[in-house]
C-alpha cells in the first residue's frame, strides 16, 4: 500500500512509525513531515494547508490512503477536499471535525443529549458575556470558541483575570476570529485524563488512556504549551471510572454526531474531568493528541494499519485490537524560552546514544546535521512493565540528548507513581 500522512509533528512520527509496522507498507510519504520522519518516509514539501497540492500529488503517486494528523486541515475540511478527488483518507469530514473546532457547537450537543460536562452559557456579544461573567462564582473558565493552539482557554481565578480574558478573546480578539464567540463555564475540580477512541459512526473502540501535562514548569506552573509530556496507562484511576466515562460520554457522543447528520470516522479523543459526581466532558478533539498518540500507540500491539483500513471499510466493530499490559511515558524536550519565542537552528547532539523511542516535533536537517526547529523539539519515550520504569528509562535517556536551552519538566508521570 502507498500511504501519505499529512503533518509535522511528535504525533504524525509516531504514526508514520506505526504504520510502518505492516508489512503491506509498501511506501510512506508524509507531507511536510520533519527530520524525523524523513528516517522513515520519503517528506514531501507541501504544507498541511495546500489542499490542492496535496490532492495533485496523493492522484500523482497514485496513493492508497491518506492519514490526516492535525487539528487545522481537518476543520478546513481537508478530507472532504480529498475524498471529492476520489482519495481514500482517514479522518473526520468538516461536519464532524467541528466537534474540536467549536466549542460552542459542542457544548451546545452536550446539552442536547445530556451528556455530562460543566455547566455553561456561550456568548457571541460582549456586552451580555460581561454582565454574565460578574454574575458567576470564582474561579470562572472563559474559552474562545474556534481552534486557539491550545491557548484559548482561561482558568480565571478573579473576576478581573477573567474581565481581561473576555477583552482578550472578544474585544481585542488574540486569536483572531477564533474569539467571534465566546463559552463561559463552570470550573471542575478532579483529577483529569483523556481517553482517545477509534470511531466509526456509533462504533466506538477506545484506546487505553493517557493524560498529558500542558503547563511549561513543574508542578503546573507557566503557561499552556501543546504539551510537555504524557503517560500511559492511568493507573489511578479505576477502571469503572473509566467504562463509566466510556458509557456515559465517549459513546453517547458518536451517537448523538450520527444524529445530528455529522457521523465521525476517525480518532476521537476525549479530554475529561473526574470529578466527585463522576466523570464530565472538558473538551472533544477529533485528531490523536499530541503528545498523547506517543504513549499509546507503542503500546498498541495491533497494526494501526489494520484498524483504519478496517474503520474504512465499515468493520470498526469487529476487528480485534490488543494492548501492551506495559506503561509508557514521554518526556518532551523544548526550546529554551517555549511557550514563548525561542531560537531555531541549534545543534542536537547525543541522539545516538539513545536507547528509548525519540519522536521528533520540531526539528529539521541543516547542512547534514539536526538542528532545533521548533518549540517542542523531540519527545522521549521510555517503555516499561510499570509507569516507574517507563518513567526512569525516559529520563535517563532524555539526559543524553543536548541542545542548547533544552528545558523539559522533570515530574511527567508523578501523579501516577501511586
Ligand atoms: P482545553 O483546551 O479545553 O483542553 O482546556 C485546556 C485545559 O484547561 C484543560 O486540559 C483543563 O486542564 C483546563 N480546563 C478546561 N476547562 C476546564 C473546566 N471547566 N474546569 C477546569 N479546568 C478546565
Ligand atoms: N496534547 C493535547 C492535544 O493534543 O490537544
Amino acid at each position: 500500500m502507498r500511504i501519505l500522512v499529512i503533518g509535522r509533528g511528535g504525533r504524525e512520527h509516531v504514526i508514520v512509525w506505526s504504520l510502518n509496522r505492516s508489512q503491506r507498507v509498501s511506501q510512506l510519504y508524509c507531507a511536510p513531515g520533519n527530520a524525523g520522519i524523513a528516517q522513515l518516509a520519503e517528506c514531501v514539501p507541501i504544507a498541511e494547508s495546500e489542499f490542492d497540492k496535496l490532492a495533485e500529488f496523493a492522484l500523482q503517486e497514485k496513493i492508497d490512503l491518506v492519514f490526516v494528523g492535525p487539528d487545522d486541515p481537518l476543520a478546513d475540511g481537508i478530507v472532504d477536499h480529498l475524498e471529492s478527488k476520489g482519495l481514500k483518507v482517514y479522518g473526520p469530514r468538516k461536519n464532524a471535525a467541528e466537534i474540536e473546532g467549536s466549542k460552542v457547537f459542542t457544548k451546545h450537543l452536550l446539552r442536547k443529549y445530556n451528556i455530562p460536562t460543566a455547566a455553561y452559557e456561550a456568548f457571541d456579544d460582549y456586552e451580555q458575556a460581561l454582565a454574565y461573567l460578574r454574575a458567576q462564582k470564582l474561579p470562572i473558565v472563559v474559552k474562545a470558541d474556534g481552534l486557539a493552539a491550545g491557548k484559548g482557554v482561561i482558568i480565571a481565578n478573579t473576576l478581573e483575570e477573567a474581565e481581561q480574558a473576555l477583552q482578550d478573546i472578544m474585544v481585542s480578539k488574540v486569536f483572531g476570529e477564533s474569539g467571534s464567540r465566546v463559552v463561559i463555564e463552570e470550573f471542575l475540580s478532579g483529577q483529569e485524563m483523556s481517553i482517545l477512541s477509534f470511531v466509526d459512526g456509533e462504533v466506538v473502540r477506545p484506546m487505553i488512556p493517557s493524560q498529558d501535562h500542558k503547563r511549561a514548569y513543574d508542578g503546573d506552573k507557566g503557561l499552556n504549551t501543546g504539551g510537555m509530556g504524557t503517560y500511559s496507562p492511568v493507573p489511578h484511576i479505576a477502571d469503572s471510572i473509566v467504562q463509566e466515562a466510556i458509557e456515559t460520554i465517549i459513546k453517547p457522543t458518536a451517537k448523538a454526531m450520527v444524529a445530528e447528520g455529522r457521523p465521525f470516522r476517525g480518532v476521537l479523543f476525549a479530554g475529561l474531568m473526574i470529578t466527585d459526581e463522576g466523570p464530565k466532558t472538558i473538551e472533544f478533539n477529533a485528531r490523536f493528541g499530541d503528545p498523547e498518540a506517543q504513549v499509546v500507540l507503542p503500546l498498541l500491539q495491533t497494526e494501526l494499519l489494520d484498524i483504519v483500513e478496517a474503520s474504512l471499510d465499515g468493520r470498526l466493530a469487529d476487528v480485534d485490537i490488543q494492548w501492551s499490559d506495559g506503561a509508557a511515558v514521554c518526556v518532551i524536550l523544548a526550546s529554551g524560552g517555549y511557550p514563548g519565542s525561542y531560537a531555531k537552528g541549534l545543534a542536537i547532539e547525543g541522539l545516538e546514544q539513545v536507547d528509548a523511542l525519540v519522536f521528533h516535533a520540531g526539528t529539521a536537517e541543516q547542512d547534514g546535521k539536526l538542528v532545533t526547529n521548533g518549540g517542542r523539539v523531540l519527545g522521549v519515550v521510555g517503555q516499561g512493565q510499570t509507569i516507574a520504569e517507563a518513567r526512569e528509562k525516559a529520563y535517563a535517556q532524555a539526559d543524553r540528548i543536548h541542545f542548547e536551552g533544552k528545558h523539559y519538566r522533570t515530574d511527567i508521570a508523578n501523579k501516577a507513581l501511586v
